[in-house]
């Protein structure tokens, strides 16, 4: 009992969380004065034996163990933190998390959540009347993979009919998706039970945008698979290079051949908060269905999706046959219970992270961001274009910057070898952290600009440390 107590213990929580908070507000002013490594390299295996080391001592306080664990991680607020699109979090939000993960709300129905329920239906009210989706309603789920598995299957619901959720379907179908698509369509997909000849891929044009004139052939390849499109999915934006597709021809094509619009606005969507910026997405109004991850450009700690139906009664679809959401629409409150719509049972209460910050900062905060990290990748653009021997991949619409070295007379396997290889060894550095992709095949470093304190001075010193990681 001794050891239950003391866990339990409300003024043992009380002084080690003070601790915690304290260590975690150094923390927060150091890595964002740009001290210390972004990411602590280690090699895997070497991280692997320290922990199974540790894990074997006597226990600690939660305090040092946290101390240990922020100090072997990578720290996102740092401003060399240039890498995968997942935010630097809003403070208050993670704040709101903390209480959010202590309470342990289950949500899945009303009673196990109540303040986290009644949140989540405004977040989707507002999102919906944001993104221009009238009259629209949706839910929150774990991210844009699960995210885009339930709106695909809300489109499988209502393009093949609801028994398909009773009786399953056969291989006769098939999604349509840019070549640049994240691979979050293909599981689905396959998910789906339509494998990989399910999903048909539209080549993209110069800017890395959906090829709109190859959508015919697109509907000819699905014909030769001897498969029937269900649903198209867009990009908004994609996310190696952050290209956002035309999206009123998108929909104005999926009017035309009956086919259900999907706009996968996982990184891009979040512009609708900012009215300089939410001319990208013109068209969204008209999908049947878009996804939004706040853990991405709307500063909230993972993992926080939105999913968004145009026509209210379409949120039920993906795991409702109608009488049950013909049923649910005559109740007061059918959004009650906000588990029956979604693929989790238990669900976090990702609506208090995401409400922490509107009731916090307002979308002004999301307003300042994504003005700053768009306005800073353009500047990187500029940089990089007056800097050989670097060259930039596409000016960017978004906030990623895909970039690589091309010395003069070296071939195209060279310049990816010397690419990789400078990146292994700036990330292995600790100094910056970089991602990279591959485009038409060949190697691209990559910057998602998710940190609003990121400024082009250090850039010009990424760039440095890449050069000279490069030429070593
Ligand atoms: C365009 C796009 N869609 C979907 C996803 C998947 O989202 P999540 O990582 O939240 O599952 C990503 C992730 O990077 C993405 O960039």
């Amino acid at each position: 009992m001794e050891t239950l107590r003391t866990a339990f213990d409300a003024a043992h929580f009380r002084e080690e969380g003070h601790k915690v908070v304290d260590l975690l507000a150094n923390l927060l002013a150091q890595v964002q004065a740009g001290q210390g490594p972004v990411l602590p390299w280690t090699p895997p295996p070497s991280e692997l034996a320290h922990w199974e080391r540790r894990m074997a001592e006597p226990p600690q306080r939660v305090a040092e163990f946290v101390g240990e664990f922020v100090e072997r991680s990578i720290r996102l607020h740092h401003p060399h933190y240039l890498g995968h699109q997942v935010c630097a979090p809003a403070p208050a939000a993670a704040l709101a998390g903390l209480a959010a993960e202590l309470l342990n709300n289950g949500m899945a129905v009303y009673e196990m959540g109540p303040a986290a329920n009644a949140l989540e239906r405004w977040i989707i009210g507002r999102t919906c009347a944001v993104l221009g989706l009238s009259p629209g309603d949706g839910f929150l789920t774990s991210g844009g993979t699960l995210a885009t598995l339930t709106a695909l299957l809300a489109a499988r619901s209502r393009v093949l009919g609801e028994e398909t959720l009773e009786e399953g379907t056969d291989r006769r179908w098939a999604v349509i998706a840019s070549e640049e698509g994240h691979y979050c369509t293909a599981r689905a997909v396959q998910v789906m039970g339509w494998g990989r000849a399910g999903l048909v891929t539209v080549p993209t044009d110069e800017r890395f945008k959906l090829r709109v004139d190859l959508l015919p052939a697109a509907l000819a390849e699905a014909e030769r698979r001897g498969r029937r499109p269900v649903a198209l999915v867009a990009c908004a934006c994609s996310t190696s290079t952050g290209s956002y597709d035309d999206l009123p021809a998108l929909a104005d094509f999926c009017a035309q051949h009956g086919l259900w619009f999907h706009v996968d606005g996982a990184h891009g969507a979040a512009v609708a908060f900012c009215p300089e910026l939410k001319d990208r997405i013109a068209g969204i109004e008209r999908a049947d269905s878009a996804i939004v991850d706040f853990h991405k450009l709307l500063l909230t700690p993972a993992l926080a999706t939105a999913v968004l139906f145009r026509e209210p009664a379409a949120s039920w679809a993906a795991f409702h046959l109608r009488a049950q959401y013909l049923f649910a629409e005559n109740e007061r409150d059918p959004w009650r219970d906000s588990g029956r719509r979604t693929y989790e049972c238990t669900k976090l209460s990702m609506s208090a992270k995401i409400a922490a910050i509107w009731r916090t900062s307002g979308e002004e905060l999301w307003r300042e961001h994504l003005r700053t990290v768009h306005a800073l990748a353009r500047d990187f653009a500029r940089m990089l274009r007056a800097r050989p021997p670097f060259e930039v991949a596409v000016e960017p619409e978004s906030n990623i910057v895909c970039f690589r070295m091309r010395p003069p007379g070296m071939d195209e396997a060279a310049v990816d070898a010397r690419n990789a290889l400078a990146r292994q060894r700036v990330i292995e550095s600790g100094r910056f952290y970089i991602v990279q992709t591959k485009l038409r095949g060949r190697v691209w470093l990559r910057t998602a600009l998710m940190n609003p304190f990121t400024t082009t001075d250090h850039l010009a010193a990424m760039l440095d440390a890449v050069e000279a990681a490069g030429t070593a």
